[in-house]
């Protein structure tokens, strides 16, 4: 595997596959590396020529301080798995290498900003398209790889690709979790062991929810029973969704096969974790 810390480097040493007209395979990353982040890598080992992937802490999608400062960096044992499934280039710029100056265009995403993470984060997904369109440019992959775990990421990484006319196919890959149903993340290395636990929860309550829904409860139903799930548990809630899995956009009645999804965020402690399941 070939590591680089620059745009300059990187470029010069893509130039050659595009050139031949190699398939790039791309999957951007914020690094402490888990399965589900490997996942996206072996989907794109068996896909594509050559293998691309980002370790970058974007500074510009937190938009809490907090949050970014206790945010992982595990950059050594990162590379090491990164090569072990068969990466064949990493790119880990720093700050000022991507933004020599702090960045004065602002992405809107329209009605993907009115909902969940648009709605409980401001800014976020502006921090994200632009560091996502930047890396598009610089690595220009054929296809890029983005985990269902993060799903209104996904359709904002949609919009982007069409409205900026990226040449690009963006890949859904399924969400991987632990034995117990807890997604993985890399936030669940901040979790202590009883907040460890408790996470539990939010997959448990979107099980119950689809069972809900699955039955012929409405959407309202169905949330009403995760709220009142959390209520008698130390997590707190803070949203809980159903919505069409591409839109984003909360729904009243179940979609067609595949095109609901339930979508929620909570806090434990510190630590802030989303969760959602497509039927
Ligand atoms: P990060 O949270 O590191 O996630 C990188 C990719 O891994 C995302 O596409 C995310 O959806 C996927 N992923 C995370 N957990 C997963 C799991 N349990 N199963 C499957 N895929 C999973 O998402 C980001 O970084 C950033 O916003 C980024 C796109 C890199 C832009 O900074």
């Amino acid at each position: 595997m070939q590591r680089f810390d620059t745009i300059y480097a990187i470029r010069q040493h893509l130039a050659p596959f595009h050139q031949s007209s190699l398939t790039i395979g791309f999957v951007p990353t914020m690094g402490a590396l888990h399965e589900g982040h490997l996942d996206l890598i072996r989907q794109a080992r068996q896909e594509c020529d050559v293998v691309v992937a980002s370790v970058f802490v974007n500074p510009t999608q937190f938009n809490n301080p907090d949050d970014l400062a206790r945010y992982p960096r595990t950059l050594e044992q990162d590379s090491e798995m990164l090569e072990r499934v068969g990466t064949d280039v990493l790119f880990f710029p720093s700050a000022t290498e991507m933004y020599p100056e702090p960045p004065q265009l602002r992405l809107h995403f329209g009605e993907l900003e009115t909902v969940m993470e648009g709605a409980f984060r401001p800014g976020h997904f502006n921090g994200v398209g632009i560091v996502v369109a930047k890396l598009f440019h610089i690595i220009q992959p054929v296809r890029a790889y983005f985990g269902q775990k993060d799903l209104q990421q996904v359709a904002v990484i949609r919009r982007l690709i069409r409205d900026l006319s990226f040449p690009i196919e963006l890949v859904r890959c399924d969400t991987v979790r632990e034995t117990d149903g807890l997604a993985m993340s890399s936030r669940n290395r901040n979790l202590s062991s009883k907040e460890r636990q408790q996470a539990t929860a939010l997959y448990q309550a979107l099980t119950l929810a689809r069972d809900l829904l699955v039955e012929g409860q409405s959407p309202n139903q169905a949330k009403a029973a995760v709220s009142g799930f959390f209520a008698q548990r130390p997590v707190q809630l803070e949203y809980v969704e159903v919505a069409n899995a591409d839109t984003l956009q909360p729904v009243i009645e179940v979609q067609a096969p595949g095109q609901t999804a339930i979508c929620l965020a909570a806090q434990l402690g510190k630590v802030r974790l989303i969760d959602n399941l497509i039927f």
